[in-house]
């Protein structure tokens, strides 16, 4: 290896990157962090809102973003974010499958998995994991076609422990490991990378809400004592997207301030 010092080469120059779920929260940072790597953006969210202002903070910015309204609950809506992303740029380097809901945002707060409704379990299933997967289906054929790509599914430290209360949230991002570990295997030869992003607490809304609600002493477990700020979880998912991390392939990248270690 020989050795040259350059400084702080962009991470994601001229990559296009779309990110799921990019009206708020993981999903905004993420934006602007890659943004700020150089990438051109696609932010799809269901608020289109919050999707318009993602993109319009960005060009403001000077980078270059576009804005796209997406329930990934819906198979059609999902392939059409893909095309549009591929018919505004040309191709799709990286995608960010980040979008995802609580128990509590589908009206099965704090049950346990023999007291949901089946509603709820359809909505957070249909969300989270089939969402995600419907996400990837159209990601994977495109990455395909134009000879590479990674992907980063956002999962959580709930993957790896189950969760009073939530274990439906908890499977499905058991679930998204496991569809990520799998379609890593599966695509290696195609060039493509995927990859699990596995936050602990992190302030967002989500979060906050549910600190507000419950009163939950959520930071006493977190060695740390402090929620992680999207931002930093951000940086963990544009790494994992960059070439820097050409070689991380199947696995889950944990950023939870020491939780998991306990
Ligand atoms: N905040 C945390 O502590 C934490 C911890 C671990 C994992 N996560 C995961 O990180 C991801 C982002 O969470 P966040 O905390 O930033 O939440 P958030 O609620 O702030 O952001 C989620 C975004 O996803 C969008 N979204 C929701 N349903 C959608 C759908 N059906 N189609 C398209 N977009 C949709 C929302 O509109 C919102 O903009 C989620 O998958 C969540 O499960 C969060």
């Amino acid at each position: 290896m020989s050795l040259k010092i350059n400084h702080a080469e962009p991470l994601l120059t001229d990559q296009v990157v779309l990110i799921v779920g990019a009206g708020a929260g993981i999903g905004r940072a993420a934006a602007f962090t890659a943004a700020r790597e150089g990438a051109l953006l696609s932010v799809a969210d269901i608020n289109m809102e919050n999707a318009k202002s993602t993109a319009l903070q960005i060009t403001q910015a000077g980078g270059k973003a576009i804005a796209i309204k997406v329930d990934i609950a819906s198979p059609d809506e999902v392939d059409a974010m893909v095309a549009d992303t591929v018919a505004h740029y040309g191709r799709l380097d990286h995608a960010l499958n980040n979008a995802g809901v609580t128990q509590w945002q589908c009206g099965a707060e704090g049950m346990k998995v023999g007291e949901a409704s089946i509603e709820a379990f359809d909505r957070v299933v249909g969300v989270n994991f089939r969402g995600t997967w419907l996400s990837m289906r159209a990601e994977l054929a495109q990455m395909v076609e134009q000879g590479g790509g990674t992907i980063v599914n956002t999962s959580s430290v709930t993957a790896m422990v189950g969760r009073n209360g939530s274990g439906i949230y908890a499977a499905t991002k058991h679930a998204i490991v496991g569809l990520s570990r799998s379609a890593a295997i599966e695509y290696a030869q195609a060039n493509i990378r995927v990859n699990s992003l596995c936050p602990g607490f992190t302030n967002t809304e989500l979060v906050k809400s549910s600190i507000a609600r419950r009163g939950d002493a959520l930071l006493e477990s977190v060695p740390m004592r402090r929620l992680a700020e999207p931002e930093e979880i951000a940086e963990m998912a544009v790494w994992l997207m960059s070439d820097r991390a050409r070689y991380v392939t199947g696995t889950e990248m944990v950023v939870d301030g020491g939780f998991m270690a306990g």
